[in-house]
């Protein structure tokens, strides 16, 4: 499969995590592009499979602005479209933790939930970042197939 991760950062949090995905999907045998949206020009999403779009959480449970030009820059949901972020709890707990990226997922009808991922991955996080990214590669696969439940 050639799959398209797409993030964006202010901090490096959720970059960190887009390297993480990149890394376990190459070493499945997948092809990744990999692009910083707000700091690269937006790629031509329909040349691949699959699209991993990675965002952080901004006031109050908010999509940054730079996300949401992305999606009107993209101008259609690709059908396999996969969310994970990054977030802190400390900005309002629970019910706005990586709001972000479960409002994404909901908007693009994903087949699976966000991944939420605490500030960095790295240093404890990095297991459930290969956990989601088995799951997503599954399904990409069983696409033709029946689904798998998540
Ligand atoms: C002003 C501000 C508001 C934030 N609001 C939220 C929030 O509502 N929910 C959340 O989970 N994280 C919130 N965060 C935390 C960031 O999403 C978190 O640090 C994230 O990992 C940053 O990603 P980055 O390093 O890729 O830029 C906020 C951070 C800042 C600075």
């Amino acid at each position: 499969m050639n799959i398209l991760i797409t993030y964006a950062t202010y901090s490096g949090n959720t970059k960190e995590a887009a390297e993480l995905i990149a890394d376990f999907l190459e070493e499945a045998g997948h092809a990744v592009g990999f692009h910083w949206i707000g700091g690269e020009p937006v790629p031509d999403v329909s040349e691949y499979d699959a699209l991993i779009l990675g965002s952080f959480t901004w006031a109050e449970g908010s999509v940054p602005e730079e996300v949401k030009n992305f999606i009107l820059d993209v101008g259609y949901k690709p059908e396999n479209t996969f969310i994970f972020g990054t977030g802190d709890t400390q900005f309002g707990g629970d019910a706005l933790f990586c709001r972000a990226a479960v409002k994404l997922a909901r908007f693009y009808e994903s087949s699976m939930p966000a991944l939420k991922i605490e500030q960095s991955p790295r240093g404890g996080q990095e297991a459930a970042v290969r956990e989601w990214t088995d799951h997503v590669a599954e399904r990409l696969g069983a696409k033709a197939y029946d689904r798998v439940p998540y």
